[in-house]
C-alpha cells in the first residue's frame, strides 16, 4: 500500500513539473513575441530616423497639375530629397471641359490665347523666403507653362533661390516654357528646366534630382 501512496504521489510530482515547465515555455514565448515587437518598433523608429532627410526644410517642390502627372513626379522629387511638396491650387479648379483643347472657347485655350491671363490661386507659400531649391513643375498647355504658373512666378521673390523647373507633356519637350517663366520672375538663378512623360519612371525623376542635392 505505502508503495502505490509513493508511485501517485511521484506520478503527480512529474505532472505538476511538466505544468510548470510548459508555463514557463509560454511565458518566455510571451516575452520573446513582445521583444521581437518592441524590436520591429525600434528598427522602424531607426529607419525613420536615418532616412529623416539631410535638407529637409531647404529645398521646396511646387507644382501645378489638374490630371496628376506632374504631381506624381514632383512626389518623386519631394520623396528621394527629403523636401517640402507644395501644391499650386487654382482658386477656381480646371474642369474638363476647361481643358478641352479641341474647342477654341474653352478656359484654357482663351487663358493660352491671352499672355495677360492671371488666374488666381488659393492660398499662399508662407514660409517661401526659407527655401534655398525650389523646383516648379507643370504640364505643357500648347507648348507653355500653364497661365497659372505666370500668377505664381509673378507672386514670389526668387532672389538668392535656384530654381528648377520640369514639366510633363503628352510629347512636346519643355521648349520655351520655362524661359517665360524665368522672365516673368525676375529672379533667382534658373537650371535648365527638364521634361517628362506622365509615366517616368521613379529612379530617372530621382536620379534627375539628385544631381541639385
Ligand atoms: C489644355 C491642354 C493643352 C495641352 N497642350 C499640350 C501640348 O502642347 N503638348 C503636349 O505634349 N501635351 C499637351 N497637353 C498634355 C499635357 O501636357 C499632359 O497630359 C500633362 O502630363 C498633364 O499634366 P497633369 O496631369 O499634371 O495635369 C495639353 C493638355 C491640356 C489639358
Amino acid at each position: 500500500m505505502k508503495k502505490i501512496i509513493s508511485l501517485i504521489l511521484t506520478l503527480a510530482l512529474c505532472v505538476s513539473l511538466s505544468a510548470c515547465g510548459s508555463t514557463k515555455k509560454s511565458e518566455s514565448a510571451a516575452v520573446s513575441a513582445a521583444d521581437g515587437e518592441n524590436i520591429k518598433q525600434e528598427t522602424q523608429n531607426s529607419e525613420e530616423s536615418t532616412t529623416e532627410p539631410q535638407n529637409a526644410g531647404k529645398v521646396l517642390v511646387v507644382y501645378f497639375s489638374v490630371t496628376g502627372n506632374t504631381k506624381k513626379i514632383a512626389e518623386n522629387i519631394a520623396d528621394g530629397l527629403g523636401a517640402k511638396l507644395s501644391e499650386i491650387v487654382p482658386k477656381e479648379p480646371y474642369t474638363s471641359a476647361d481643358l478641352d483643347y479641341n474647342d477654341d472657347n474653352s478656359r484654357s485655350t482663351l487663358e493660352m490665347n491671352d499672355t495677360s491671363a492671371r488666374p488666381e490661386i488659393s492660398g499662399t507659400i508662407d514660409d517661401f523666403e526659407q527655401y534655398d531649391t525650389v523646383f516648379i513643375g507643370y504640364p505643357i498647355w500648347w507648348g507653355q507653362a500653364p497661365r497659372i504658373m505666370d500668377t505664381f512666378v509673378e507672386s514670389y521673390d526668387f532672389t538668392g533661390k535656384t530654381v528648377i523647373p520640369f514639366c510633363t507633356s503628352a510629347s512636346s519637350r519643355i521648349g520655351s516654357s520655362a524661359d517665360t517663366l524665368e522672365e516673368l520672375a525676375g529672379s533667382g538663378t534658373w537650371k535648365k528646366g527638364q521634361r517628362f512623360k506622365g509615366n517616368e519612371s521613379v529612379d530617372k525623376v530621382t536620379e534627375w534630382a539628385e544631381q541639385f542635392n
